[in-house]
C-alpha cells in the first residue's frame, strides 16, 4: 500500500499564489514511487492547476463538493464537473460537519457521488473533546465511518481512504492538544475492527487509514510508524512549502 501525504490548504492562497506554490514544489519533486503526493486546494484553482500539474510526481484533491451532478443548487460544483481535473476529494472533514451542518447522511451521498465519477473519497471521521471526554469516541467513530460508507458497495470499498482527524488536534481549534501515538493507535483498531465487522477481513485490510491533526514535520514520523496509518492529512504545515516537503521526506524514510 502507498503512503499518502495529503495537504489540505483549506481556505487560503489565492490562484496565484497557488500556482506559484506548485512550481516550486514541482521543481524539487522527486517521482517518490510509494509515496502518493496529494494537494486540496480552492475550489477556483483546481482546474488551472490541473493544467499545470505533473500527474506522475502528484495529485490534486478537492476539498468539497456537491452530490448530485447536475440541477438546480444554486452555488454547488458537483463531483462530475471535477471529474478528470482531480483525482481525491476530502469528504465530511470537521469543518463542513461543524460549521456547514453536514451529517452522515449527506457525507455518505458525497462518498458514493465521488466514487460514481471516478474520484477518491478520503472520508475525515473524528470525535470532538467532549466526546473523549463522555467516553463516546469508539461510537462515534463508527457511527461516522459505517454512515459515511453506507452507500458504497463491497466492491467499491477498495476505492476509498479513511482520515482519522480527532477535532480536539485540529490546530485550528482553540486549545487544541496534540495527539499521542497511543491514542491514534487505539482508534485506528477501532476503525479496523468496525471495517471488519462489516465488510469481513479481506475489504477491510485494503482501506488505507490517514491520520490528521497538526501534523508537522516534527511528529510526522511519530505519526507514520503508528501500525495502520498509511499516511498524513495535513492542515496548517502543508502551506509552508518547506515543512510539506520535510514531512514527504519523512514518509519517504519511513517507508524506506
Ligand atoms: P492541521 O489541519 O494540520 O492544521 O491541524 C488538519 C486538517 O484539518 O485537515
Amino acid at each position: 500500500m502507498k503512503t499518502y501525504i495529503v495537504g489540505n490548504w483549506k481556505l487560503n492562497f489565492t490562484v496565484g499564489e497557488a500556482s506559484i506554490y506548485l512550481h516550486k514544489l514541482l521543481k524539487n519533486l522527486p517521482n517518490y514511487r510509494d509515496v502518493e503526493v496529494v494537494v486540496a486546494p480552492s475550489l477556483i484553482a483546481l482546474q488551472p492547476l490541473s493544467l499545470q500539474i505533473d500527474r506522475h510526481k502528484m495529485k490534486l484533491a478537492a476539498q468539497n463538493a456537491f452530490y448530485r451532478d447536475y440541477g438546480a443548487f444554486t452555488g454547488e460544483v458537483s463531483f462530475s464537473q471535477l471529474r478528470g481535473i482531480v483525482d481525491y476529494a476530502i469528504i465530511g472533514h470537521s469543518e463542513r460537519r461543524y460549521i456547514f451542518r453536514e451529517d452522515d447522511k449527506m457525507v455518505a451521498k458525497k462518498v458514493a457521488a465521488a466514487i460514481r465519477n471516478k474520484i477518491t473519497p478520503i472520508l475525515c471521521i473524528g470525535e470532538t473533546e467532549s466526546e473523549r471526554a463522555f467516553g463516546e469516541t469508539a461510537d462515534v467513530i463508527r457511527d461516522q465511518l459505517i454512515g459515511g460508507l453506507s452507500e458504497v458497495s463491497d466492491d467499491d470499498l477498495d476505492k476509498v481512504i479513511i482520515a482519522y482527524e480527532p477535532v480536539w488536534a485540529i490546530s485550528s481549534v482553540r486549545e487544541c492538544k496534540l495527539a499521542t501515538p497511543d491514542e491514534i493507535s487505539e482508534v485506528v483498531k477501532l476503525i479496523k475492527k468496525a471495517l471488519k465487522d462489516t465488510y469481513g477481513a479481506n475489504l477491510a485490510e485494503k482501506v488505507p487509514i490517514l491520520f490528521g491533526g497538526s501534523v508537522n514535520p516534527s511528529n510526522a514520523g511519530s505519526y507514520l510508524t503508528v501500525p495502520g496509518i498509511n499516511g498524513l492529512l495535513i492542515g496548517g504545515a502543508s502551506l509552508i512549502l518547506g515543512e510539506f516537503t520535510d514531512i514527504m521526506e519523512i514518509a519517504k524514510r519511513v517507508r524506506a
